[in-house]
């Protein structure tokens, strides 16, 4: 195995090299892989990243991906890519039950992390591993990139400078339909094994990072009620194989300080494809963003004149919103991979300048948090604190 990185050829390159190890090489590897792609075209980084090894369990798969998204090579040898001095950062875009110990095994080779939400499959294991990541003294990170989209760090500068006062109310919903069909295939995300949870891990997980990043609330207790729908999904020649997880999550929040919140996320909705949609009401005005309509802010001010007063919406692709001067000029909106790439850009600027990087693994436990009170507060049919 070669884990020669490109930039070194030559000797060209100036800027301290990054080199990234990639296990997982499917969804999440394709949008990361093009994030350490995108990320020094963008942006002027401190450091080189370079898309070094993609790190697989079939060596053929793991080439062709390695060629496909721009990694110098591949390997099914993770702890030779651990061994190897040369690599920096590990990142984790696998199933949910493999983030713990392949996490877990970085760290301790003390690596730097980027982890895919969940953190883990359970609280005590988010514990353990921003514990090791302290006690390393390496940098990790969580994820969560749509914390990243221009509208949704706007709407969270807006909040922390008072535009919509004190935060009384958020609703928040994440609906999508790709298991609407009873007869759409059964995957590790139906397995609670495999995945831990359903819609709660795989979508709650990413509302609850999100009302955190944009709101600074912390959460207090939970009331939840999760719901399977279907017990049974096809996986070929006539045969199925168990749901154990949710189709269905939903809960009710008390924050701290005396907020509250509903949260909602199903993969059953039909019509809704990736509806990640979040309303923020405060004492002055009200805050809406809409994963469908993303480069959007929606704003309701109670400052403007009564005979003015309505909804608003800001287009944050101009050269004052956050990420946008990066790409392109004002107005040019971005997507959904963008996300990642601002992640990858602030992970990297945060390494080099030893400035905090949010999400991470505290940041982990807190979601973790959350998501394991409002489970059991579900199976018990009762409100649950959500331990610190
Ligand atoms: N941030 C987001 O918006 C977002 C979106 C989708 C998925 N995710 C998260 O990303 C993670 C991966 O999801 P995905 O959609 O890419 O899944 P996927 O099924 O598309 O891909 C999983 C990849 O991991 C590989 N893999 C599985 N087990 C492995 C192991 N033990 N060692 C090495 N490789 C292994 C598979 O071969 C495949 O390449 C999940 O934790 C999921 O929750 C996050």
């Amino acid at each position: 195995m070669s884990l020669t990185s490109q930039s070194n050829r030559g000797g060209k390159q100036q800027r301290p090299v990054l080199n990234v190890a990639m296990v997982g090489h499917a969804f999440m590897g394709r949008a990361h892989g093009n994030a350490y792609r995108q990320a020094n075209r963008f942006f002027d980084l401190p450091m080189q990243v370079v898309p070094s090894v993609v790190v697989g369990r079939d060596q053929k798969r793991a080439s062709a991906a390695a060629e496909k998204l721009g990694f110098a090579s591949a390997t099914t040898d993770f702890d030779a890519v651990l061994a190897d001095p040369d690599i920096h950062v590990v990142d984790v875009a696998t199933p949910n039950d493999s983030h713990f110990p392949l996490a877990m095994q970085a760290l301790q080779a003390k690596k730097h992390v980027l982890c895919e939400k969940p953190l883990a499959m359970t609280f005590a294991q988010t514990k353990e591993m921003a514990k090791l990541a302290r006690k390393q003294k390496v940098r990790v990170g969580l994820w969560h990139n749509y914390r990243r989209a221009p509208a949704t760090t706007l709407a969270a500068n807006m909040i922390a400078r008072g535009d919509v006062g004190d935060v009384l109310q958020v609703r928040c919903v994440y609906l999508q339909d790709w298991l609407a069909d009873p007869k759409a295939g059964w995957s590790w995300r139906n397995s609670k094994k495999l995945a831990g949870s359903g819609a709660h891990g795989d979508l709650n997980a990413h509302l609850i990072d999100l009302v955190r990043a944009m709101t600074g609330l912390e959460f207090d207790a939970v009331c939840g009620l999760a719901k399977t729908f279907y017990k049974q999904r096809p996986v070929g020649r006539g045969k199925t194989a168990k749901v154990d997880v949710d189709d269905a999550f939903c809960f009710l929040a008390k924050f701290k300080g005396g907020a509250i919140g509903t949260f909602e996320s199903t993969r059953v909705a039909p019509g809704r494809k990736n509806f990640n949609c979040i309303e923020i009401s405060g004492t002055k005005g009200s805050i809406r963003w809409n994963l469908e309509r993303m480069n959007e802010l929606e704003v309701f001010s109670m400052k403007d004149p009564r005979d003015a007063q309505g909804w608003r919406t800001v287009m944050c692709m101009d050269d004052v919103h956050p990420y946008a001067p990066n790409w392109w000029p004002d107005g040019h909106i971005v997507g959904y991979e963008h996300t990642f790439v601002h992640h990858v850009a602030d992970f990297v600027t945060a390494l080099a300048g030893e400035q905090p990087f949010a999400p991470n693994f505290d940041d982990g436990v807190a979601v973790q948090a959350v998501l394991e009170a409002a489970q059991q507060s579900a199976k018990a049919g009762a409100w649950v604190k959500v331990p610190r």
